[in-house]
């Protein structure tokens, strides 16, 4: 087992991706032995906390994570709490000395993972002040992890790129894309690459299309003020749901290396076909919004905290998405997602052309939520006088057994980002791309005088036009 030796300093460590994200994969990563002796976390936020009391709430977001809590103490004597107020440039000074003497006493060999959790817009304030009093190490590594958002549109991206990469290289940022941790995630490219199978299943001519869903059972909660500058296709679609489809369709290299396959996901997401007008948009794109439940249990969107009264934000999106490439020109893939929906599905179906008008089409399923599997759906007879035609499911569910073994999503991409491996966190230029496509479809959505929303009520299926996008081309969505 490989013991790693680091510093890693979170800024925003009383926040709530900290409390529930964070410190569970940081244990697990204990647990497993990858931190052992070499290791401290600095944790900095505003709120005048001490050593001992940042402990009381690692641990207390340990037990809520229900893990449990062997070694806790020797654990937790390695997190250490800075108050921090990022704007402040002399404080960093005292960070510069904490990190230092941390170094020295667990002899962590110079090597640092700065991750920033907090607001996107004090990104650039925190990097720049790394760089300007020296907390970046000469000795070992100096890594940095985002979250998300990373920027609000393409000209935003670039402006924080341009600011991030004045202290750390592009090979040195590790964008957090969580979806990209999730271990049946993790298996699209081995499964592509290391079957003889998968030539023929990914082979666009023999798939007559894709779908993909992002489907939420929750509201906004009480996100509403960050959700409003969002919608759905920033906060889901520019993201997870276009780091899916490239994973799905995006060629493979002859070369396996990360950098081989960080280009051709590029490559994908550059390919993706921009709505020439309005009227093309409005064929192919469906925006939504929730409005109060049937059974009256659930608010309109219009009705949360922080929304206004009159948003036009969109909580739906399904979108009919080609491929400017000659093998795919003809393959095309449907994505739906929204929140308030009525069953919480996440997965990727390939659906492959039908061998005769009467028989079934067979499809792939990747299933992220609610049971993370794989299952090739083919058809057979059902054995019997009738002779009549039943599906064959082929499964693969995680089993139990290996739930501890594998890896959270955080845990996965703390230890990728320990190990210097960014095939599982987003190049800049993915995130550019991504942009360009979103941007487009929010450019023609200005020149509407009138929103064309469809609404929708809180805990059903969905706009009826997000069925209709699909189903005008002879095609449903497969909901089980
Ligand atoms: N929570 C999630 O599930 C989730 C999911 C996806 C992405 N994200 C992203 O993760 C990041 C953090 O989200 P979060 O939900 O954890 O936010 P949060 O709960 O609001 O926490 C924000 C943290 O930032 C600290 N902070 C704010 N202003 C500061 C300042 N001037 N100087 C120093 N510390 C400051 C806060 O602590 P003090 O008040 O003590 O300063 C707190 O620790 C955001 O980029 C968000 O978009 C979160």
């Amino acid at each position: 087992m490989k013991e790693y030796r680091l510093i890693m300093t979170i800024f925003g460590a009383s926040g709530d991706l900290a409390h529930r994200k964070l410190y569970p994969a940081l244990y697990q990563l204990y647990n497993k032995g990858f931190l052992a002796d070499h290791f401290a976390i600095i944790g900095t936020a505003r709120r005048a906390w001490d050593d001992e009391f940042f402990r009381q709430v690692v641990k207390e977001s340990l037990s809520q994570a229900k893990q449990a809590n062997e070694n806790i103490e020797d654990f937790l004597s390695h997190f250490y709490y800075q108050a921090n107020d990022v704007k402040e440039s002399r404080q960093y000074n005292q960070l510069k000395k904490l990190s230092l003497s941390l170094s020295e006493k667990y002899q962590t060999q110079g090597n640092q993972i700065f991750y920033i959790s907090l607001s996107p817009k004090l990104f650039p304030v925190i990097t720049i002040q790394l760089k300007n009093q020296g907390l970046l190490t000469d000795q070992g590594y100096n890594r940095l992890i985002i979250e998300k958002p990373f920027g609000y549109d393409e000209k935003t991206a670039e402006e924080l790129q341009t600011q991030l990469t004045q202290s750390f290289d592009e090979n040195q940022i590790y964008r957090i894309d969580h979806y990209l941790g999730k271990s049946i995630v993790n298996q699209i490219l081995p499964i592509r690459m290391n079957n003889f199978l998968s030539q023929f299943l990914w082979d666009p001519a023999n798939i007559d299309h894709i779908q993909i869903t992002l489907d939420e059972e929750i509201g906004v909660e009480d996100r509403g003020a960050y959700y409003e500058t969002s919608g759905v296709s920033r906060d889901m679609i520019q993201n997870h749901a276009l780091q899916l489809l490239t994973l799905i369709t995006m060629d493979l290299p002859a070369n396996r290396s990360n950098e081989a396959l960080r280009q051709k996901k590029i490559d994908r997401l550059k390919q993706l076909k921009h709505y020439a007008d309005l009227e093309v948009l409005k064929k192919h794109v469906v925006r939504g919004q929730y409005i109060q439940s049937e059974d009256q249990s659930h608010v309109a969107y219009r009705q949360e905290k922080d929304v206004a009264s009159d948003s036009t934000t969109e909580t739906y999106m399904a979108l009919k998405i080609a491929i400017e490439q000659d093998k795919w020109a003809n393959t095309p893939i449907y994505l739906r997602s929204g929140k308030h929906l009525n069953n919480k599905q996440t997965d990727i179906k390939i659906i492959y052309k039908k061998q005769a008008e009467n028989v079934p089409a067979n499809y792939l399923q990747i299933e992220l939520a609610p049971h993370a599997g794989i299952r090739l759906c083919l058809s057979q007879s059902d054995s019997t006088h009738r002779n009549e035609i039943k599906e064959l499911n082929l499964c693969y569910h995680l089993p139990r057994e290996l739930t501890k073994v594998i890896p959270g999503d955080y845990e996965k991409l703390l230890f990728d980002c320990m190990n210097g491996d960014l095939s599982n966190f987003a190049h800049y230029l993915e995130v550019k791309y991504a942009w360009q496509f979103i941007d487009s479809i929010h450019a023609l959505w200005q020149e509407e005088k009138d929103p064309d929303l469809a609404f929708y009520p809180a805990q059903s299926n969905g706009p009826e036009a997000g069925d209709y996008l699909i189903e005008k081309d002879n095609r449903s969505w497969f909901n089980e």
